[in-house]
């Protein structure tokens, strides 16, 4: 949440922060804003998206080599000009942006108005900024010393970075709890919440850990400082990203991209961790732990929003083929409960960001507990990837689309991959069936191509229900949580209120809200429930309801009684999630499209959920 950028060196800053912003803007887009150095400090922020920014920005003095950048979520403080960052010091000598949030700010924010200060906005960043410089300007430090000092008084999540007029050949950032990444070029420093914006411009990156200070110099030098001001000799990695992965492509929205991505994305996650020809699964991250993930004895899932919808798929996954009893918890809840968790457990966490807070913080929750915790994550040298003793990647490239779909079918594949792996070892599946599954697994892909190709018949179908104000979705089994993830997809992009249910579970209070207004989206792939499905499709019937059932290709039975049927083609049962959710994607992407929604940057939501 929120998104930072800033450059120093010797180009011209103002093109590369309104990139980095750009690309950042799936952070948030309540508002953007920059300030350039360039002998005096220019500062432009402006309420909405980037481009309001660019606009206004047209006519202003933009020249500068080195700069800051913001585009904000908002927490504190109503999305407005004043409330956006970058944020000054009262005498206009310190100016900062920040992703996080300052917990303690009023404390300090009343401490600082006895000494005289006064605030403009109502941010906790604009406290922190004030609080910099009070310290500041108490024993004259230099500016580095000032935030480190000021920061140690501060409670709550932060990435920052400042500038300080006085000093300009310095750019000084800091980091707890929320991203920040350091790119190295030639004589010159780019700093960004992710590396997308860093990319193009060098590989070679360092990410900051919590508690460090980095004061870089347009001479190229660097220097990390923790904040009990030792000396830190960084790790320099190499960022693995593609530029092109970044753009739409000639998609109208990277959220149709990333649906049309899928089946190379589910490949993607599958590659070099599978071969049916040669009877094997393997997952590089367990190797380590094999014995431990294979005899826990429990799992536990965490995970927020769709993440925490693919962990539901997990649960049946794991108890089906490997037998072992499995927890999903939303993140949130789990670590603010007081929750039994042992050594013999084994966490998993799943994140596309790999940032997201309350994940984060659940899983320091396990590790004091002394649980084993495995993560499947998307962005690489993310803090959840770090903090986590093992875990995979999904590979799945960047995912820009605020509502998470190729991200979804990458998780459940690893997660897939791995009750295979487990359950292979355990000797709770047999060998005939593992490799049956392993064949069908490799034709997830195709069978994804197939479902694409339904996109037609999904637009018509879009266009026939896009004005309810209501939707219902109903699945059993492995198609529950993609019940959920339907309705989950269908409110976060065209604001309709949907509700995803357990089909056996809607005659105990749903069925009470179906008429003929109320389109029910029913998941009916799976075989063992079949006819279980069939009757529930009969109850919403007999009540007008309008039914549109996702059925496997041939399916008869079910198209004679639904008003509306997508096929997906045949496939184990375990599968069927990744096949079922993508008409589901499809159906919520257009309806947001004819309701004239951004479906990209829904309102309200960000990508990278870095507060609680
Ligand atoms: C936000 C995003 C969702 C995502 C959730 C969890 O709400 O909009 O798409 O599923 O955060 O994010 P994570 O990065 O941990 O998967």
């Amino acid at each position: 949440m929120c998104g930072i950028i800033a450059y120093i060196g010797n180009k011209e800053a103002y093109p590369i922060l309104i990139k980095g912003l750009q690309r950042l803007e799936y952070r948030g887009y309540d508002s953007a804003g920059i300030a350039l150095m360039n002998g005096s400090l220019n500062i432009y922020k402006k309420r909405g998206k980037v481009q309001e920014l660019v606009d206004f920005a047209k006519h202003q003095n933009i020249s500068g080599s080195s700069g800051i950048g913001h585009t904000r979520w908002a927490t504190h403080g109503k999305p407005d000009d004043i409330n956006a960052h970058p944020h000054c010091s009262s005498d206009g000598r310190l100016t900062l942006v920040h992703n996080g949030i300052i917990e303690n700010y009023s404390p300090i924010k009343h401490a600082l108005e006895k000494k005289g200060h006064t605030f403009k906005s109502q941010t906790d960043t604009e406290v922190l900024v004030h609080l910099i410089e009070e310290v500041q300007k108490q024993d004259n430090l230099p500016i580095e010393e000032a935030v480190r000092v000021a920061l140690s008084k501060v409670v709550g999540a932060y990435a920052i970075v400042v500038i300080d007029k006085n000093d300009p050949d310095k750019l000084v950032a800091a980091r707890k709890g929320s991203p920040l990444v350091v790119g190295i070029g030639d004589d010159e420093f780019f700093l960004a919440s992710d590396g997308t914006p860093i990319v193009e411009y060098t590989k070679k990156v360092v990410y900051l850990e919590d508690e460090h200070i980095a004061t870089m110099h347009r001479n190229g030098k660097y220097e990390i400082r923790t904040i009990d001001n030792e000396v830190h000799t960084p790790f320099v990695d190499e960022l693995n990203m593609e530029i092109e992965r970044m753009e739409k492509g000639g998609y109208d929205y990277f959220m149709l991209k990333e649906i049309y991505e899928q089946p190379t994305t589910i490949q993607d996650a599958m590659r070099g961790r599978i071969n049916a020809e040669e009877g094997w699964v393997r997952l590089g991250g367990m190797d380590d732990h094999v014995d431990i993930v294979k005899d826990a004895q429990r799992f536990i899932i965490l995970g927020c929003g769709t993440s925490w919808h693919a962990g539901l798929i997990a649960e049946y996954l794991f108890e089906d083929l490997a037998r072992i009893p499995v927890e999903v918890e939303y993140a949130s809840e789990f670590r603010y409960r007081n929750p039994v968790i042992t050594d013999k457990d084994v966490v998993i966490a799943i994140s596309q960001s790999g940032e997201t807070a309350d994940t984060y913080a659940a899983l320091e929750l396990a590790k004091k507990n002394g649980a084993l915790l495995y993560g499947i994550v998307n962005v690489v040298g993310s803090s959840i990837a770090r903090l986590t003793d093992a875990g995979s990647y999904i590979h799945c490239g960047p995912e820009i689309g605020v509502a998470s779909t190729k991200a979804f079918t990458a998780q459940v594949t690893l997660l897939t991959l791995m009750a295979l792996q487990i359950g292979h070892e355990r000797g709770t599946i047999s060998d005939e069936y593992f490799k049956k599954l392993l064949i069908e697994l490799e034709n997830i892909p195709e069978k994804v191509k197939k479902v694409l190709d339904s996109n037609d018949k999904i637009k018509y179908i879009a266009a026939e229900i896009k004005d309810s104000p209501n939707a219902m979705y109903l699945g059993r089994g492995y198609n529950f949580p993609i019940a959920l993830e339907g309705a989950l997809k269908l409110k976060e992009i065209s604001y309709i209120h949907a509700e995803g249910y357990p089909a056996a579970e809607m005659k105990h209070g749903p069925i009470a809200l179906i008429d003929e207004n109320m389109p029910v989206i029913v998941i009916a792939t799976n075989k063992s429930l079949n006819d279980k499905i069939v009757s529930n499709i009969q109850e919403v019937k007999a009540r007008k309801g309008v039914v549109l059932a996702i059925v496997t290709e041939g399916d008869n039975e079910i198209s004679r009684i639904a008003d509306y049927t997508i096929e997906i083609p045949d496939t184990e049962e375990p599968f069927t999630p990744l096949l079922s959710v993508i008409p589901l994607q499809l159906l919520s992407y257009y309806i947001a499209v004819m309701r004239g929604c951004n479906v990209d940057q829904p309102r309200n939501l960000a990508k990278s959920v870095t507060v609680e």
